[in-house]
């Protein structure tokens, strides 16, 4: 059988896409199963994670499999010089799948060329976030109810932000038009816009961000300012703080628009927006649970009829 990794959201058709947003929605309806009883999730996390990581071992478990891994590569023998391949061969031996989540941009995309098991990557450098773009894509599609023709704000560092880039290559299908509002320092790269060019994506850049502009948004989706990816830290402190959404700036906001942010959050947006109804941040962290249990099963060969079938079901 043909290995299935979980690499980029590039790749994915619109096809596929609606796939998965049906298994996710399947495994919302029953989260807790035994499908994939039996198996062994790896989940190697170079780099920190609460969500992600979290939310994979949650699903693996509430499917039935077990989890292998570890929260911090210094626990490593990565720590005595062993090498990003030597650890994947090794991890290849123990499990059927491997969660991964590397600084290294086309980390994960390596592994998936020498692993004999499926690599779902979890994040590498500033490059992707497939499974949060899966998550953010079925937290917008249930919400909006389509995700078709959608006016979505990227707001903060969108130069840093991989949940931003992934998240404009999986919309290419639905024609949206994207908002891009970043400090100067912080603005969408140039390799993305081009993407948009190239595939018809419209996209409107500006710095404004107050009550006016909001009240033209379907989605709003604020980004952490990645100071983990900054070499000059006084640069930093001079963008960390420039987009702040606060509750009052919501006032003529439509009223299905939603705010997303992929967290964690720094300072983006103020506790009082928490209880506005606008606020999703949290319910699109759980859905990452469901996005996840649809991603885990997608790799491992099982397909959503027999998602939809499945009789180990625990009520
Ligand atoms: N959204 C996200 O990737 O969060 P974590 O870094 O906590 O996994």
């Amino acid at each position: 059988m043909e290995k299935h990794d979980f690499v980029t959201i590039a790749d994915l058709s619109k096809e596929k896409i609606m796939y998965l947003m049906n298994m996710a929605q399947a495994f919302e309806m029953h989260p807790n199963r035994e499908i994939l009883k039996g198996k062994v999730v790896a989940t190697l996390f170079f780099e920190p994670s609460t969500r992600t990581r979290l939310s994979f071992e949650t699903a693996a478990n509430r499917l039935g499999a077990r989890v292998i891994g570890f929260s911090d590569a210094k626990v490593t023998s990565a720590t005595k010089g062993e090498t990003l391949k030597d650890t994947i061969l090794m991890v290849s031996n123990y499990a059927d799948v491997i969660v991964m989540r590397h600084h290294i941009e086309g980390a994960a995309q390596y592994a998936s060329e020498i692993a004999p098991v499926p690599i779902v990557n979890a994040g590498d450098g500033a490059h992707q976030h497939p499974s949060q773009c899966l998550l953010d894509l079925y937290s917008i599609y249930k919400t909006q109810g389509t995700l078709e023709n959608l006016n979505i704000y990227l707001v903060g560092d969108l130069k840093y932000g991989r949940t931003v880039h992934s998240l404009i290559m999986a919309m290419r299908h639905f024609n949206p038009t994207f908002h891009f509002i970043a400090p100067e320092e912080l603005a969408m790269p140039e390799e993305y816009k081009l993407y948009c060019r190239q595939h018809g994506i419209k996209y409107i850049e500006h710095t404004d961000f107050n009550e006016d502009v909001i009240a033209g948004a379907d989605i709003i989706y604020m980004t952490r300012v990645q100071k983990e990816r900054f070499s000059d830290l006084m640069e930093y402190e001079r963008v960390k703080d420039v987009y702040i959404l606060k509750n009052d700036m919501l006032g003529k906001a439509k009223e299905n628009m939603k705010i997303l942010h992929p967290l964690p959050r720094v300072n983006e947006i103020a506790y009082d927006v928490d209880e506005n109804p606008h606020a999703y941040y949290i319910q699109q962290a759980q859905n990452g649970l469901y996005a996840r249990e649809a991603i885990l099963c997608d790799v491992l060969g099982i397909s959503l009829e027999e998602v939809e079938a499945d009789t180990t079901i625990i009520k």
